[in-house]
């Protein structure tokens, strides 16, 4: 593949966006201006299952100011129903309570929830489950998991191992219902204009890919891509909840069709984050580790159970680390989901590996401690020289490496494995390690545009998403290295699907894909107008797939270390320190990367010690919805927290040599805490969050 020789890449070139941001001129979804607009604030279902018999809108429609009030009866209709979670105002069934059933028009925001409060609903009920358990009787194996992946493996004789293991470890770990919340909640301007007679959409969203907002919306309104235009600059985070259109979209398109030709500004506020945008599943995981007394693996068993929405299926891959994670000749993964009367679950930070190496990095540790082996040997002893998966070569597996220089940089030599050994004063002290991987892809389909003018700069074009992460400014390094220039020749334009067709900012595939296309209109462009083009050349060009993602077994790797103090008397745990070593190929730019991966570390303590969703069986709705209720670290559960990286580059990824980061700082961060908690106290907690009632 053309690779890029890295000028500018690399370097810790501050965000590009960064004085629009903090001077309030880059515009987030709902303060693009717009003329005249209307605001509409949701109705939602407040049971979890049933019909709605009736909506009383008499005392919402004669408030000053409301225009419109959309109900199940009398929405407009979609042209496309067959997605259940998409498809509101459609009819009068009830799937889970927080559903999308109407929305109110008003000319401000207050009379808009103030009507919307005030519409009356009567409902026929119908009884509910919105509660995962390991004995449902409806339990079932998805199709897939992950849209291509079996949900199924074996591989071996997984009983035959088991009944001859020297050592064995079968526990089952838990990790809660987890909500994603970004800074800024979902935020929607709908325009509809039929003023030349074939209608015309525009909006303004907050989203992790305007194309997939398009061509998923597109056709259920019956609209051509042509006459749909998303246009997203400045997104205020993501963590997977914005990775596809959700039903508060289609509520503004459909909004938008009753408000005269205004646009139509939707804010979800943060309890509709509980209960519209997708969250993490939760998960039962039994996991069966067996060795040899030298800690070899003979069998890796990981069973999942998990759940999905009864109207919508979505099978998490939690399971799918165990099947390259470590060298076994008998392995067995299998997911098993109970669809309940609960919202779809969606994408959150970094999904399925998250959650699922939470429960066998934990196991890991559990076998450690049963050969008597320190688990940094334990994991060098399984590592697989090839791809257990697809047996194909590693197009740079460095966990070892990662281990390795984590240990020596976090202090690791010399600790006694004995748990309940260290403490000051009334703080008892633990350490504790874990492995993370995760899949490091680039979506086929992704073009760019790059346009030259006379005053000697580029236009580079490509409707990517900076969702806080720092593609404005990556992008732009790898758009100045792939053409040899100054960054300061480089105008980006993303986030608008004008531009040429961009893949979402998730899975950690955003950079590698854009930054593909870009490489690759690149090299067509010097190729074509050579190295002075003149004024107006211009060349769009779609990024080739990478050959080398079907013989390589590409994935990012990281090895994570933390340091936690418990409270011998109350329970409290802090965790003083934690340090992560990364192998992610080529860093793009190393602030931004840096503040990936602590970032992600601080989300998996987040996980590991704070966040859990309660929902109420009575009554099937999150309980814990707000900031007060639902625990997200704050800075002063973070002390001394940092990750560094492998200096490398991967040539068999993409023409910048680099793997994404943007999930893996969470995966294994909260095992190496659990790790840290067990060895501090000599109590094992195998269901998150851990909190002082654990330990006491
Ligand atoms: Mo990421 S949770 O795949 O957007």
């Amino acid at each position: 593949m053309t690779t890029i020789r890295p000028r500018t890449i690399g370097s810790p070139l501050a965000r590009l966006d960064g004085p629009a941001k903090v001077t309030g001129t880059a515009h987030y979804a709902f303060e693009h201006p717009v003329q005249h607009p209307v605001y509409l604030h949701p109705v939602q279902a407040t049971i979890a299952h049933g019909r709605v018999t009736g909506m009383d809108t008499a005392e919402a429609e004669q408030l000053d100011g409301v225009l419109a009030v959309l109900t199940v009866f009398d929405a407009p209709k979609l042209a496309d129903t067959s997605d259940g979670e998409l498809s509101i105002l459609q009819d009068d069934r009830v799937h889970f309570r927080g559903q999308l059933i109407g929305g109110v028009i008003a000319e401000s925001l207050e009379i808009a929830r103030h009507a919307a409060d005030s519409v009356r609903v009567e409902y026929d009920e119908r009884p509910f489950h919105t509660e995962l358990r390991a004995d449902d009787r409806g339990l079932y194996a998805p199709e897939n998991i992950l849209e291509s992946k079996p949900a199924d493996t074996e591989e071996g004789d997984i009983d035959a191992a088991f009944v001859n293991a020297a050592v064995t470890v079968d526990q089952t770990y838990t990790t809660p219902l987890e909500h994603n919340n970004p800074m800024e909640p979902h935020a929607s301007i709908a325009c509809w204009d039929e003023s030349s007679g074939r209608p015309r959409v525009t909006l303004y969203d907050s989203t992790q890919g305007v194309h997939v907002v398009r061509s998923t919306l597109a056709p259920i309104f019956g609209l051509e891509p042509d006459q749909m235009r998303v246009i997203a600059p400045h997104v205020g985070g993501g963590f997977g909840a914005k990775g596809a259109p959700k039903a508060h979209n289609v509520l503004a398109i459909l909004a938008a069709q009753r408000s005269g030709g205004r646009p139509v500004k939707l804010a979800l506020t943060r309890q509709h984050m509980f209960a519209l945008v997708g969250y993490r599943t939760p998960t039962i995981q039994r996991v069966r580790l067996a060795a040899d007394p030298a800690g070899a693996l003979t069998a890796l068993s990981h069973e999942v159970i998990e759940q999905t929405s009864a109207v919508k299926e979505f099978a998490e891959q939690t399971a799918l680390a165990s099947r390259m994670m470590y060298a076994t000749p008998n392995r067995r993964t299998t997911h098993r989901l109970a669809a309940l009367d609960v919202p779809v679950p969606f994408w959150m930070r970094a999904p399925g590996l998250c959650p699922g190496m939470f429960a066998t990095e934990v196991a890991m540790d559990e076998l450690a401690e049963a050969c008597g082996l320190d688990p940094i040997e334990l994991r060098l002893r399984n590592e697989p020289s090839t791809d257990p998966e697809t047996g194909n070569p590693w197009s740079g597996r460095r966990l070892a490496d990662c281990l390795c220089l984590g240990a020596d940089r976090f202090g690791w030599a010399g600790r006694d494995p004995a748990s309940r050994r260290r403490s000051d004063g009334r703080w008892l002290l633990g350490t504790g390690v874990a492995a993370a991987t995760y899949p490091a892809s680039a979506n086929p389909g992704n073009a760019a545009r790059i346009a030259y003018r006379a005053d000697g700069r580029y236009t580079v074009q490509i409707g990517a998403a900076d969702i806080g992460t720092g593609t404005w400014t990556a992008l732009t390094q790898i758009a100045a290295d792939a053409l040899a220039c100054d960054i300061d020749a480089i105008e980006l334009q993303i986030g608008d699907t004008d531009l040429p067709v961009a893949t979402v900012a998730g899975g950690s595939s955003g950079i590698s894909s854009w930054g593909s296309a870009i490489a690759a209109a690149a090299a067509a462009f010097r190729q074509q107008h050579g190295e002075n083009p003149s004024d107006g050349a211009e060349v769009t060009t779609e990024a080739p797939e990478n050959a080398d993602a079907e013989k390589f077994a590409l994935h990012s790797f990281g090895a994570q270390f933390a340091e936690v103090a418990v409270d011998r008397d109350t329970g409290e745990i802090r965790v003083p320190r934690m340090l992560g070593v990364f192998s992610i190929g080529r860093a793009i730019n190393a602030r931004t990367l840096r503040s990936q991966l602590i970032g992600g570390m601080t989300m998996g303590l987040s996980m590991a010690l704070h966040e859990e969703s309660v929902r109420d069986p009575r009554f099937g709705h999150v309980v814990t919805q707000d900031l007060a209720s639902y625990h997200i670290s704050a800075h002063a559960d973070v002390r001394d927290l940092d990750a560094i990286w492998l200096d490398e580059a991967d040539e068999h990824a993409n023409p910048m040599g680099a793997r994404g980061a943007g999930e893996i700082g969470i995966v294994g961060a909260a095992a190496a805490i659990a790790n840290a908690v067990a060895h501090a106290t000599g109590i094992r907690v195998r269901d998150l969050p851990i909190t002082a009632d654990d330990l006491l």
